[in-house]
């Protein structure tokens, strides 16, 4: 959807806060996750002149501008980096001189490894630190991104929507059609073709304007051709990444994470999605898809779920496929629904 490339474009061009990016991809206990922290403090020129550093170097070794891996001091190895996290970030907001945005992406996934390796108590802990420094800490604002959502990591972490409820929902992607539109025709010019507006505009509407899947398409139709694009030509290129194991791959989330993310409701939750198909996109009863799917007594809360992830939607008693061309793609990968001839 656009959620880290927004979080790039937007802290580079924003003069109303220092704006800091920190990437929790892959972090999977809680020292990680503090040490990404610091790390990425060091590497902010922004911050480079508020004697922040010099703050920091009394709780950390190679935190110097440039320095390499750093390290907790041997002195403080004994408290919990929750507990430091919390300091730094006071140091943080007592050295900067106007607000600071801190944008922490991939926050979930990091919380939900560190439930897995350190154990429920340690993800907890930095749940509960992060909220108090976002309520104590009044020089700093927050963004926090991931591509799961918070509510498949609560129960891992022993806990409830308490620990979030200070948090409000920012709505983002996908682009709009005129953004989309602009992204098709910037990507043409990039791969030297071109196309007629009403190609493009299907190519728009196929892709749903996820930029990803722009790119992923424009990138086909760059074979060193210089003719025009075609609408089938679009459409076919479109089909060929559905189908393209290769072309796919990065895109194979969508099918594979009901697994991890549900568990042992994982299979309902597919029944769910594929009851909830349609080629018009028409609303669904929901009373229905119950008994489609043999009123399973899990039915309610995996819907519930599937709709927070933003698989479906709800409008009162119905639900329907949050965007079209999701369902088709899931439906076509899972062979349910053919390419057309
Ligand atoms: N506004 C945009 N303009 C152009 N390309 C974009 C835009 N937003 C996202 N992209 C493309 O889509 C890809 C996926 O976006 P990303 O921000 O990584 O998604 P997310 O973090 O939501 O998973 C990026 O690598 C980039 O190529
Ligand atoms: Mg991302």
């Amino acid at each position: 959807m656009g959620k880290s490339y927004w979080l790039k474009a937007y802290t580079s061009r924003t003069d109303a806060f220092i704006a800091i990016i920190i990437d929790h991809e892959g972090v999977a206990t809680q020292d990680e996750f503090l040490l990404r922290t610091v790390a990425a403090l060091r590497n902010s020129q922004k911050l480079h002149t508020s004697g922040l550093i010099a703050k920091l170097q009394a709780m950390f070794q190679d935190v110097e501008v440039g320095g390499g891996p750093i390290k907790v001091r041997v002195a403080l190895q004994q408290r919990s980096p929750a507990s430091l996290l919390g300091d730094t970030l006071k140091a943080l907001s007592e050295s900067a001189s106007s607000p600071v945005l801190i944008c922490m992406d991939e926050v979930p996934l990091a919380i939900l490894n560190i439930a897995n390796n350190e154990g429920q108590q340690s993800a907890h802990e930095l749940l509960q630190t992060l909220r108090m420094l976002r309520q104590t800490e009044s020089g700093i604002r927050w963004i926090l991104a991931g591509s799961i959502g918070f509510h498949h990591v609560l129960t891992a972490c022993g806990t409830t929507t308490g620990d979030l409820n200070d948090l409000d929902n920012l709505p983002l992607g996908p682009l709009t059609t005129a953004e989309g539109t602009e992204l098709a025709q910037r990507l043409l010019l990039g791969i030297g073709r071109h196309a007629t507006d009403a190609s493009v505009s299907r190519f728009v509407e196929r892709t749903g304007s996820i930029p990803y899947l722009l790119h992923k398409v424009a990138s086909l139709l760059d074979d060193g051709r210089s003719t025009p694009v075609s609408t089938a030509e679009f459409d076919g290129a479109f089909e060929e990444f559905i189908d393209d194991p290769d072309e796919f791959q990065s895109f194979a989330h969508l099918l594979t994470r009901l697994e991890p993310n549900y568990g042992d409701d994982a299979k309902l939750a597919g029944e769910i999605l594929n009851g909830a198909l349609s080629v018009e996109n028409t609303w669904r009863d929901v009373g229905t898809l119950r008994t489609d799917v043999g009123e399973p007594e899990r039915f309610d809360s995996v819907l519930t779920n599937l709709i927070s992830d933003h698989y479906l939607e709800q409008r009162g008693r119905r639900v329907r496929w949050r965007y079209p061309v999701l369902q088709y793609i899931w439906a076509r990968r899972r062979m349910i629904w053919d390419r057309p001839s």
